[in-house]
């Protein structure tokens, strides 16, 4: 066999692959600093207590449960939960998914229910998962039971600062609440990879078709000492694809990752979508995620595939 297609064998058995400049690391599996899979048995009330992997009181309606909230759909497991005994879950939102800050009013302008890590992984030592080099992984797929509606805007995924003033990226999907924040939008069922979202307009620098039925693959990775950002992407079992970057992206303001929903209200510009703007009555919706982990790539590590 030629050496090159021995490489390319090599790669697509290892899954393996560096940021730059490419080559493999044979063997190794990137170290993992944050495990969101969730084994089998795992009940949704297994998420309301505080021996779960995510936090069990927020972000989700004051008067709401994770058992609740969290639905297990029989679908086909997502690509990284192929091989290791563990499932998908559905973050879903209702006219109750009204969060409540700690010491604030209630954020009437939002439904959103979100899982971030019990942990704060931003003070966790050499397991930080914003500094050096870190990857973000996650599948996600819509219900065609409780489908979303995409005259607004949602955030399934985004990492938030630790100051609640911005985030570092942002996945959107439906109609961009401003147009002016992403002007590069044509498709409102779509999913976006959005940059710094304090910049207008934000960077989109990926955006896909949202598919109904089949699982969207992705893999951020942030280089938060070189302020980069570098996207894969894939779907179904395919392995992950370099899709974009790596790019500047402002990565400065540490925080958090969040996984779930948070739908904005319709409306004019200028409102305050926390407190203001248009949400219908008698909602049920819902997304399914899977595989959902950080990893170290400070050495140019990312799990593209098993
Ligand atoms: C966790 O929950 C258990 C049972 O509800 C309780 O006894 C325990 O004090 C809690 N631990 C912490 C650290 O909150
Ligand atoms: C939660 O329930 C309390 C008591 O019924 C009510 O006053 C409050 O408005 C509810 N919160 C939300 C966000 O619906
Ligand atoms: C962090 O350091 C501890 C103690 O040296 C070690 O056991 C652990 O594997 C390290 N974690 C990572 C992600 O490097
Ligand atoms: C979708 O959202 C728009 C804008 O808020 C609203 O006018 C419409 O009634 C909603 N559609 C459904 C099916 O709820
Ligand atoms: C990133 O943004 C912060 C806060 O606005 C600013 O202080 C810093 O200079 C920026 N860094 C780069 C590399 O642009």
């Amino acid at each position: 066999m030629h050496s090159t297609s021995l490489l390319v064998a090599f790669i697509c058995l290892a899954g393996l692959t560096s940021v730059a400049p490419g080559i493999p690391q044979p063997g190794a599996a990137c170290p993992v600093l944050f495990e969101g899979r969730v084994a089998l048995t795992t009940t949704a009330a297994d998420f309301d207590k505080n021996t779960s992997v995510y936090n069990n009181l927020y972000d989700l309606g004051q008067n709401q449960t994770w058992a609740e909230v969290l639905k297990f759909p029989a679908v086909a497991p997502s690509l990284f939960d192929l091989t290791t005994a563990t499932k998908s879950f559905e973050v879903t939102i209702d006219d109750e998914s009204i969060f409540v800050p700690g010491g604030g009013e209630p954020q009437v302008g939002f439904r959103r229910s979100e899982l971030l890590p019990a942990v704060d992984l931003s003070t966790n030592g050499n397991a930080s998962t914003v500094q050096g080099t870190t990857t973000f992984h996650w599948s996600v797929r819509t219900d065609s039971t409780r489908p979303l509606n995409y005259s607004h805007e949602y955030h399934p995924v985004w990492h938030e600062y630790a100051d609640y003033s911005s985030s570092q990226f942002t996945i959107t999907a439906g109609v961009p609440f401003s147009t002016a924040k992403d002007p590069k939008i044509t498709t409102a069922k779509s999913l976006r990879v959005a940059g710094l979202q304090s910049n207008t307009p934000e960077t989109t620098f990926f955006q896909t078709l949202f598919t109904d039925d089949v699982w969207h693959n992705f893999a951020l990775t942030m280089g938060w000492v070189d302020n980069t950002i570098t996207v894969y992407y894939s779907e179904g079992y395919a392995p992950l694809e370099l899709v974009a970057g790596p790019a500047f992206n402002n990565n400065t303001g540490g925080g958090a990752f969040h996984v779930g929903i948070l739908k904005e209200p319709t409306g004019p510009l200028g409102i305050d979508v926390l407190y203001q703007g248009y949400q219908e009555s008698g909602i049920n919706e819902g997304l399914i995620f899977g595989g959902v982990f950080i990893e170290n790539s400070d050495d140019g590590c990312v799990t593209l595939s098993l």
